[in-house]
């Protein structure tokens, strides 16, 4: 048996070890002490509004349902029958009064209670606990503003409110751009990108600071002819990159004038949102635009929830949802698609030129003799603001080395 890892070592203040992206050891430890034991992103409650509705997904590589019973509480139940181990539940989403197993019907409820079995008079007498063998349930599951996070083996050691404090003001201002203060996840679409690399490289690339004039110089050029005046007037000096504690980062994307969020955006939208949340508010939504990182697999973007699911050590699939804002104009959340496939789709002239960085990125992770990715630039200026939080220029790596501090938190604990 070999050694256990030195995750301190492995994953250092300024860079982090190739094994940490290639090692099925270290992949297997991730699961067990990050995404088994950590809060980890599942769905959004706007995608099962209603009792009975259910969502499938992945925590780790464990096979997920999130469903909501018939009093409204949402549940996050392990898709695997407690007879012999098959999937309950094969569809992404839907409706179901139960869950059946194909293999020989056991039925389930939407909170996870074994209803019935197949052929019930083969079992003798003290041979089936119906009590004990409904679907495992997530040790505990929290949202906050409908993002539902669960932990699947153990309550974590810190709560849903104190992991995403440095993020709350940032989810607000996302969810404040829809006059009810509400949004609705995949409503409109959802793309999936499989790539060759590991889900860390997804993580770190979501906030990104300075890639884009390299890897999406086309998607730019494009843009610059299309919208050149108004991209030339962004006030983009002074964004930053923010490390705002437990792994969670945060990239000041762009900043608007108010005369420029009046170019950008119709005057009704605009109003509505001032009638709803207040000027003061309202204008700060509309200006900032961030992009953020809950680690360790969810990120959101300007139109987007972003869902990193690590397959194997070397092959990640991304699930990016477009969101709606719920009672705004329908000409705005057409605007919000437009541009979302532009940059976004699978034939799209961003999203796709990313995917196939990551693939190079675990190519290049091929050459063991030469071990480290290199994340220290801007480390030696790197602030701490009055929040507490580190904050860097955002081309500088502040967003990358943020989720390394709770990935050695978590990974260097006893489980
Ligand atoms: S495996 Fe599910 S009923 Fe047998
Ligand atoms: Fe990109």
């Amino acid at each position: 048996m070999n050694r256990p890892r030195d995750y301190a070592d492995l994953a250092r203040v300024d860079r982090t070890h190739v094994s940490l992206y290639t090692d099925p050891e270290v992949f297997h430890d991730e699961m067990e002490r990050i995404f088994y034991r950590s809060w980890v992103y599942v769905a959004h409650e706007s995608e099962i509004p209603n009792p009975g509705d259910y969502k499938t997904t992945y925590i780790g590589l464990v096979p997920v349902i999130a469903t909501r019973d018939a009093k409204g509480k949402v549940h996050v139940l392990v898709n695997r029958c407690t007879h012999r181990g098959a999937t309950v539940c094969p569809y992404e989403k839907g409706h179901a009064a139960s869950f059946v197993c194909p293999y020989h019907g056991w039925e389930f409820a939407p909170d996870g209670q074994l209803l019935s079995v197949g052929l019930p008079k083969g079992y003798n007498e003290g041979e089936l606990d119906m009590a004990q063998l409904g679907l495992r349930e997530a040790a505990k599951v929290d949202s906050y503003r409908g993002i539902v996070f669960a932990s699947l083996l153990e309550v974590p050691d810190i709560t849903l409110e104190q992991k995403l404090a440095g993020v709350r003001p940032v989810i607000d201002m996302y969810m404040d751009l829809s006059p009810v203060g509400e949004i609705l996840v995949g409503h409109s679409g959802i793309y999936k990108h499989p790539y060759h690399g590991n889900w860390k490289i997804q993580t770190e690339g979501s906030v990104e600071g300075y890639h884009a004039i390299f890897t999406h110089q086309t998607a730019l050029d494009v843009m610059a002819r299309k919208m050149g005046a108004f991209l030339r007037g962004f006030q983009n000096s002074g964004l930053k990159g923010l490390d705002v504690g437990y792994g969670n980062n945060i990239l000041e994307v762009y900043r608007l004038s108010d005369e420029q969020v009046h170019q950008r955006w119709p005057k009704p939208y605009i109003d509505m949102l001032c009638d709803a949340h207040g000027e003061r508010r309202a204008m700060e939504a509309l200006r900032n635009r961030f992009n953020l990182v809950i680690f360790p697999n969810f990120a959101i973007l300007e139109y987007q929830f972003r869902v990193i699911r690590p397959i194997e050590p070397d092959f990640t699939e991304v699930r990016i949802y477009h969101t709606t804002l719920k009672d705004a104009p329908a000409e705005i959340n057409l605007k919000r698609v437009r541009e979302h496939e532009f940059f976004y789709g699978p034939a799209s002239f961003g999203g796709p030129d990313d995917y196939a960085a990551f693939d190079r990125i675990q190519e290049g992770f091929r050459a063991p003799m030469v071990p480290w990715v290199h994340l220290n630039r801007g480390y030696l200026s790197e602030q701490t603001d009055a929040q507490g939080h580190r904050v860097g220029d955002l081309t500088q790596e502040t967003q990358q080395r943020a989720p390394y501090y709770e990935y050695r938190r978590l990974m260097t604990r006893e489980v």
